[in-house]
């Protein structure tokens, strides 16, 4: 009995320990490529809602929102410490010292982005359009406004 516990111990240790090695064996390169490519998707995405909101069609920003709040949960895991590189990266050294208030700005990306997409599926436009506006202006610009730098020059 002890013997069997002690091996799920094991088990469980070594499959978190894997799970651990996934994340962190992102090397600062892939993380910074895979960062700037989820911020295209969502880059994307407000694009598509504005495009379908100047179309009239709130209801269909609801698939948008979603997609925001999926990219949103996986900001954090892109932002290893030390994936820093001026020549390639915005990404300011800022987010590592006040890593708690970065992370903020993701979660809040995430919920709102749920809200908009309860809100666009009511249909009301006017109502779509201002949490689209509110959720762009406090989480979208205000972690680029603290946490990324200036364009890179080429
Ligand atoms: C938690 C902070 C944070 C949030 C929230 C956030 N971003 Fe970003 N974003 C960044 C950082 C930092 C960079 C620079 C990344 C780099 O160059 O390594 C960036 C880069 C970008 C880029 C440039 C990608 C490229 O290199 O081509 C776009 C586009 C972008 N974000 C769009 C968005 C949109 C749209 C939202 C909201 C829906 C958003 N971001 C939310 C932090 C954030």
């Amino acid at each position: 009995m002890m013997k069997l516990s002690l091996r799920a111990g094991v088990l469980v240790a070594s499959v978190a320990l894997v799970a651990g090695c996934a994340t962190s064996a992102m090397s600062p390169k892939d993380a910074i490529s895979a960062r700037q490519e989820l911020m295209k998707q969502q880059g994307a995405a407000m694009r598509s809602i504005q495009d379908k909101l100047k179309a009239g069609q709130a209801q269909a920003v609801a698939a948008d929102a979603k997609t925001l709040a999926e990219t949103a949960k996986r900001i954090p895991a892109m932002f290893p410490a030390g994936s820093l590189d001026p020549l390639t990266s915005r990404a300011k050294p800022e987010i590592w010292q006040k890593w708690p208030e970065f992370e903020g700005y993701a979660k809040s990306l995430e919920s709102k982005a749920a809200m908009l997409g309860a809100t666009a599926q009511g249909g009301n436009a006017q109502a779509t359009q201002a949490a689209v506006a509110e959720m762009g202006k406090t989480t979208c610009g205000a972690c680029h406004q603290a946490f990324r730098g200036p364009e890179i020059k080429k």
